[in-house]
C-alpha cells in the first residue's frame, strides 16, 4: 500500500535540488579560477567544466539527489581520488574560502547551512594528504608522529 507518498524529502530536495548546486558549483569554481595558487592544482587548468561537473554531480548524489555520479564514475573514493594532488592545510583553506563563499548564495536556513558546511569542514579534512611547505614536520622524527 502507497500513499503517493514516495519518499522522504531529502536535503538535496530541501535546499533548492539541481539549481541550488549549480549555483553553489558555479560560484565555487568561479573563486577557484580566480585562486592562483589553487587553479594550480588542477590538471585541467582553467578548462573547469569537466571538474564542476564531477564535483556537481558527487555533491547532488552525497546530499541525496540523482546518483549520476556513481553511474560516471563509480564508487566516489575521494581521498584516493585526491592523491595525485597535494592536499595541504592552505590549499584546504583556499578550498572552503571559496565554498563558504559559495555556499552564502544560497542563502539557506541555519540548519541547512550548517549541514552543509559542517560536512565540507570535515569532507576537507579527511582529504589532508600533505604538510604545508614552510612546516616543520619534516624535521619531527618520523617514529613519534600521530598519522
Ligand atoms: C581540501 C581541499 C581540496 C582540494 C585542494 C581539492 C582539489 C581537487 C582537485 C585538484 C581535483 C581534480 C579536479 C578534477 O576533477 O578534474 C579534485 C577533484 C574532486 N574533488 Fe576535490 N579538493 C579538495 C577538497 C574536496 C572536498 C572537501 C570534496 C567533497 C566534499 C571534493 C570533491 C571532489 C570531487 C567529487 C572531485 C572529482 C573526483 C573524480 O575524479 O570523480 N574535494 N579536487
Amino acid at each position: 500500500m502507497t500513499n503517493g507518498y514516495e519518499r522522504p524529502a531529502s536535503v538535496f530536495d530541501m535546499v533548492g535540488g539541481h539549481e541550488a548546486f549549480t549555483t553553489l558549483v558555479d560560484t565555487f569554481y568561479d573563486g577557484v579560477a580566480q585562486d592562483d595558487y589553487l587553479i594550480a592544482m588542477y590538471p585541467e587548468g582553467h578548462e573547469l567544466e569537466g571538474a564542476k561537473h564531477r564535483l556537481q554531480t558527487f555533491l547532488e548524489q552525497y546530499f541525496g539527489g540523482p546518483t549520476t555520479y556513481q553511474e560516471e564514475r563509480g564508487h566516489p573514493r575521494l581521498r584516493m581520488r585526491h592523491a595525485p594532488f597535494p592536499v595541504t592545510p592552505k590549499s584546504r583553506e583556499h578550498w572552503l574560502k571559496h565554498m563558504r563563499h559559495a555556499l552564502d548564495q544560497l542563502n539557506l536556513p541555519p540548519m541547512y547551512d550548517s549541514l552543509m558546511w559542517d560536512y565540507f569542514e570535515r569532507a576537507a579534512t579527511a582529504m589532508l594528504n600533505t604538510p604545508d611547505e614552510d612546516s616543520d614536520e619534516h624535521r619531527i622524527d618520523p617514529s613519534r608522529r600521530l598519522l
